[in-house]
């Protein structure tokens, strides 16, 4: 039976750093399911709207070779159920998270994988404010 890769994130203003993550991650399977956080579940957490909608930030992410499949994630809460449900053998997170999802190697591995350096969508805004575009 082939290996299914999960992983979840904003991936708002697509950048190298995302790109890179969702490769690695489907290096380590046969098959990479993305959960993409939804609109609303960003203003809760952040208190803002992402810049692209979550329509659009799901399409870009399904339209890359590395990634077989795309779905919504409307909760953190749900983690356990998402993995469960798309029968995921391997979780990946970025190691900004390091320890925090250790609660489910009951369900699957979890991998945690460094970031790319000097790159966020957090960075990006802030240049883009800062030189007035
Ligand atoms: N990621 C990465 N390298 C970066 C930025 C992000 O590997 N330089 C990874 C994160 O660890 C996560 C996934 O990409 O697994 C989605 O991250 P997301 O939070 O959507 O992107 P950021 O650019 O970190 O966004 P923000 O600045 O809004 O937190």
């Amino acid at each position: 039976m082939g290996k299914t890769v999960i992983t979840f994130g904003t991936f708002d203003v697509f950048h190298i750093g995302h790109l890179r993550i969702l490769e690695r991650a489907a290096a380590l399977g046969d098959r990479l399911v993305v959960g993409v956080s939804s609109d609303r579940l960003n203003f809760k957490k952040k208190g803002r709207y992402p810049v692209f909608k979550e329509a659009d930030r799901m399409a870009i992410v399904a339209g890359l070779a590395c990634v077989d499949e795309v779905f919504t994630e409307e909760s953190l809460e749900w983690k356990g159920e998402y993995i469960t449900t798309h029968k995921a053998d391997i979780l990946v997170m970025g190691d900004d998270w390091v320890g925090r999802f250790d609660e489910f190697k009951r369900l699957c591995d979890v991998v945690y994988l460094p970031r790319t350096d000097n790159i966020s969508t957090t960075e990006i805004l802030a240049s883009v404010r800062a030189a007035n575009l």
